[in-house]
């Protein structure tokens, strides 16, 4: 059966006291509209229509950029989660196949549970995700008789009994596209906030004669993200998810609870993480590497056998190839370091490339930027760079090159010469104890008057 997935995503999200549309605020480092689409994903949909409204254009190039298939509708005026549904109809009006409608600021039901709802599909027009909430709130409830859903009831229409209610609705629901968007035909906004409820598709369902039925599934992964609260619960709900799989996966972190994960960040086993590690988006590191105190990752990559930090910073573009040590505070960025290059102390190596087992000098730092434009450095192998070598790129340094200490180098280093770029020292015998009798006899001097 070929599925449709339709997202709603056209609501303000007043209460994230926000610029940017809600749908567009970040877990994980995405935003959680693509973990929505992440989730619906696993049920490999034909089409996958999202109903933006609010923010609708940047909403849109955020899709666009996740997913350029995707189709992006207008819900212009927003009046309830039917009417969003009726915006995907002609986007939908030439599909044959079943629609799943997930809400795009409820970014975490597992792949797994979609997947039980589509086996549940079977003989029932329609199935609703539901689970037991410890505190149902407003939710809308669940009205069972058995194991047949005979209406979705929302909170502000309740009776006090129905109240009492503890099976809710997450919002999920899957059924057939045709009967589905027949269906909303005939809901009407006649309740107790004047909306088109989606939820009412149970209701005339059964009247229908249809069969509905509910998959449960873990509160947890029905959390819609309604506040910054709800968004900070969000973020932790998916890091503990994050790096229980990488335990699982074999890679070793001291303290968990320390190391910030993203949607998309990558690990290999035997990789031994230590405290306090960020990884910002596009991180992959590989098998056997290790991730010291405090480094900050983004955009780059770590083979085998490599160690970073502690106190190291990985900008995007930064390459690591096996056995590559970079210590602490060191900044790479679109930087590759060949097999088994050193940069251990306190430099920035920047817009560079730099050969196998080249070892790089404390302080050392490619002047990459003129202020304009970007500029290259390239350093060969086996290279040996001076502490506080400044090298003022566009430069290279030939294989088995070296700078002197302190050396500022503007030209061309050519393989296996040595490059000095400072002033010559001169020594001057006795002058030093000359200067110092002659400043503190001006000190001297100088104490007295201000008596
Ligand atoms: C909805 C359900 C309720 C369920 C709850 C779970 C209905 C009528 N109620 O209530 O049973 O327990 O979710 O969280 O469906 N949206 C649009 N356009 C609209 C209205 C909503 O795109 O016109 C989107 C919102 O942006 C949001 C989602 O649909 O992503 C849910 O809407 P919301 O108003 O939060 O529904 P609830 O009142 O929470
Ligand atoms: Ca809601």
């Amino acid at each position: 059966m070929s599925i449709a997935l339709v997202i709603l995503a056209a609501g303000k999200g007043t209460r994230m006291n926000s610029d940017l549309p809600k749908v567009l605020h970040k877990i994980a480092g995405a935003p959680m509209l693509i973990h929505a689409m992440h989730s619906g994903a696993a049920l490999d949909p034909a089409r996958v229509v999202i109903v933006a409204g609010h923010g609708f254009e940047t909403v849109k190039a955020t899709v666009a950029a996740h997913d350029p298939d995707a189709t992006v509708v207008l819900q212009e005026e927003q009046k309830g989660t039917a009417h969003a549904v009726d915006a995907a109809r002609a986007a939908l009006a030439d599909f044959d196949g079943d629609v799943i409608v997930l809400f795009g600021d409820t970014p975490f039901v597992r792949p797994e549970t979609l997947a039980r709802m589509a086996e549940a599909r079977g003989d029932n027009a329609v199935v609703v995700l539901g689970f037991e909430a410890a505190d149902p709130g407003k939710y809308g409830r669940l009205v069972m008789q058995g194991k047949s859903v005979e209406a979705i009831v929302e909170y502000a229409d309740a009776t006090d009994e129905q109240r009492t209610i503890t099976f809710c609705n997450s919002g999920v629901m899957l059924a057939d596209s045709k009967s589905l968007f027949s269906m909303i035909s005939e809901i009407e906004a006649n309740n107790a906030q004047e909306e088109y409820y989606l939820t009412d598709v149970v209701a005339i369902a059964r009247r229908r004669g249809l069969s509905v039925t509910a998959v449960a599934c873990d509160e947890e992964e029905t959390l819609g993200i309604n506040s910054r609260l709800h968004l900070a619960d969000a973020e932790e709900i998916f890091q503990t998810r994050a790096r229980h799989a990488l335990l699982e996966l074999g890679v070793t972190m001291q303290q968990p609870a320390t190391v910030i994960l993203s949607h998309d960040t990558v690990i290999g086993r035997d990789t031994l993480i230590e405290p306090n590690v960020y990884f910002g988006p596009g991180v992959t590191v590989e098998s056997g590497a290790h991730i010291r105190a405090f480094s900050h990752l983004e955009g780059c990559h770590v083979s085998r056998g490599a160690i970073v930090g502690p106190y190291a910073r990985l900008r995007p573009g930064a390459e690591l190839a096996e056995d590559v040590r970079i210590g602490n505070f060191v900044e790479i960025k679109n930087a590759t370091l060949d097999e088994g290059a050193k940069v251990n102390h306190l430099s920035y190596i920047g817009d560079a490339s730099v050969g196998a087992a080249a070892n790089i000098g404390a302080g050392t730092v490619t002047c990459n930027y003129d202020g304009v434009m970007k500029h290259k450095t390239t350093i060969g192998k086996g290279a040996f760079i001076g502490s506080d070598t400044m090298l003022v790129a566009p430069v290279s340094v030939g294989d088995g090159a070296m700078t002197a200490s302190g050396s500022v180098i503007t030209e061309d280093v050519p393989a296996e010469a040595l490059a000095v770029a400072r002033a010559k020292q001169v020594n001057k015998p006795g002058l030093a104890r000359k200067l110092f009798e002659l400043l503190k006899s001006k000190k001297s001097k100088r104490d007295k008057e201000g008596q």
